[in-house]
Order: C-alpha cells, then structure tokens, then sequence
C-alpha cells in the first residue's frame, strides 16, 4: 500500500499489543512511520514492538500504560516527543466491550466503558492536537468506533454509545481542528476475528459471519488499511466521515424470510 504523507511521520497507536490496534501499528511501520505502540499490558506492548521491528526496519517502540486515564494519556505523548519528536496521527484503538442486559448493568461498568472508550481518546486527541498546531504540519486522527455505534444491539447499550459518541466527536473536532491540517475520522468494524473475539466465543466465525452480505468476519488487516488510508494525505480532503468496514452489515436489516 502506497498510500503518501505516511513515511517519516509518528503515529500513537493505543491498545496495540494485539488484534486491529497491532495490524494498524504494523501496518504503520511497514509504510515508514514511526510508531509508539501503546497497550496497558506491558508484556503484550513489548512483544508486539520487538515483533514488528523484526519483520520490518524498525521505528516502534513500545509504551504501557492506561489509556483510558488522562495522566497516562499525557505521559504516552510526551514519551512519543521525547523519542521521536513530534506526533502527527493517533489512533485510539484501546476499547472495552461489556456486554449486559441495561436493566442491571452496573455505574462501575458504565464508567469502564466511558472511562476507556471515551474519556481517554478525547484526552488523547486534545493534547496530540495542542501538539500537531504547534508543529504546523498536517496531522490526521482515526478514531475505533463500531458497527454498534451505528446500529443498535441490546447487549452493548454502554459500549453502543461510546462508539456513537466517537462519531461525534470525529464530526465536531473536524468543525475545530480542519483549518489546522488535521482530519478527524472513524472506522466503524463490524464483526472482526481478533484473539479477544477468538476467546470470547469458540465459534466466532461460524456465527457472526452469517449477518454480513460479503459472509465473513473482518480481519484485523481489513481495519488496518482504512485506517491508513484516512491517515494518509490521500483521503485529506475527507473529514469528520465514519467509514464502516463490515463487509456491508450497517447497509442490511433483517427480512421476513431471516426470522425462520
Ligand atoms: N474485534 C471486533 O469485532 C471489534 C468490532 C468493532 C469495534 N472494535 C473495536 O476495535 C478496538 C480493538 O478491538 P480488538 O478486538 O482488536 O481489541 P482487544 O479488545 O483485543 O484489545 C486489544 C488490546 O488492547 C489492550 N487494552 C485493553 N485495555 C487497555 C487500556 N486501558 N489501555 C491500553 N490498552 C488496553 C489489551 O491488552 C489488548 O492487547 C476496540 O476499541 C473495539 O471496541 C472491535
């Protein structure tokens, strides 16, 4: 993929240490970027770093910590300036998916949820933007929404809004930041076969790849290349956009003849 305005930038990457937020950091190196690869598991960050130094030439280096709290947001920017010296992309991959019946979930789950998918991508995105207007180069932001952030499942009410929310968020912060060079999107995965998804449900494939018209899951690497495609200087002139890669899930309800 030769996407342009990729090679020599420094892109943050958060819950990176495996699944879509590894396939995006790898992908990442592999087009020349330098990336800061974020997981809160500080085993996982540093496996997935040598990992991808290896396959490729190097320029990821890792950094464990909490995303979803403000002063590991801060400490993850400035350990990126110190090491790299500049940041021009982030992607706040980190996510957590609680399922629940509303009626019982709990304030201490709402606020996982919030805390994670929500209070710490808008922190991220905040600082990294202070910096990328200081720098005056253009900078570009791709924030995990979900196909459940476009449409309803009752088992993900909190986690449903989180990822709506980052739609907005990408559409007010392209209102506020465009004139700086900076766009702000999201990718809205449907069903994808990550570790997590493997473990959470023995035959994740079978089941989930039935509700897409392309009839499969997604794979990390389907995610990846739309997000380096909205951080290239390709797609600069798209802003504030979600793109859904769901092998066409959001475009489709279900039919009489679904039902039986
Ligand atoms: N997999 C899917 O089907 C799917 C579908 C739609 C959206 N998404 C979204 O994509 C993103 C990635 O999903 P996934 O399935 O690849 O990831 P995942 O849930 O497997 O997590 C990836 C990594 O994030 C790390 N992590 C967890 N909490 C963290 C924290 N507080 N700070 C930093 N790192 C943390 C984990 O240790 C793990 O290595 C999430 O935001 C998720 O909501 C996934």
């Amino acid at each position: 993929m030769n996407y342009s305005g990729i090679k020599d930038n420094v892109a943050i990457v958060t819950g990176a240490g495996e699944g879509i937020g590894y396939a995006v950091a790898e992908l990442l190196v592999k087009a020349g970027a330098k990336v800061v690869l974020n997981d809160v598991d500080s085993e996982k960050a540093k496996s997935a770093a040598i990992k991808i130094n290896d396959l490729h030439s190097g320029g990821c280096l890792p950094f464990s910590g909490d995303s979803g709290d403000v002063s590991s947001v801060n400490a993850l920017v400035d350990f990126t300036l110190e090491n790299f010296g500049k940041v021009n992309f982030i992607v706040p991959n980190a996510g957590i998916t609680l399922f629940g019946n509303f009626l019982d979930f709990t304030p201490d789950s709402f606020e996982k949820v919030i805390d994670l998918n929500l209070k710490g991508a808008f922190f991220l995105a905040q600082r990294a933007a202070k910096e990328i207007i200081k720098q005056k180069e253009r900078g570009s932001m791709v924030f995990m929404s979900s196909q459940v952030g476009i449409q309803a499942y009752r088992h993900l009410t909190a986690y449903g809004m989180s990822k709506a929310a980052l739609r907005m968020m990408a559409k007010n912060l392209a209102c506020v930041l465009g004139k700086y060079k900076i766009t702000t999107n999201t990718v809205a995965p449907g069903a994808t076969l990550t570790e997590r998804t493997a473990k959470e449900q023995p035959d994740y494939e079978g089941i989930w790849s039935k509700l897409n018209p392309n009839q499969r899951v997604g794979r990390p690497e389907d995610i990846a290349k739309t997000v380096l495609f909205l951080l290239s200087s390709d797609a600069s002139h798209i802003n504030g956009q979600t793109i859904p890669v769901d092998g066409g899930w959001t475009v489709v309800g279900k039919y009489p003849e679904d039902l039986q």
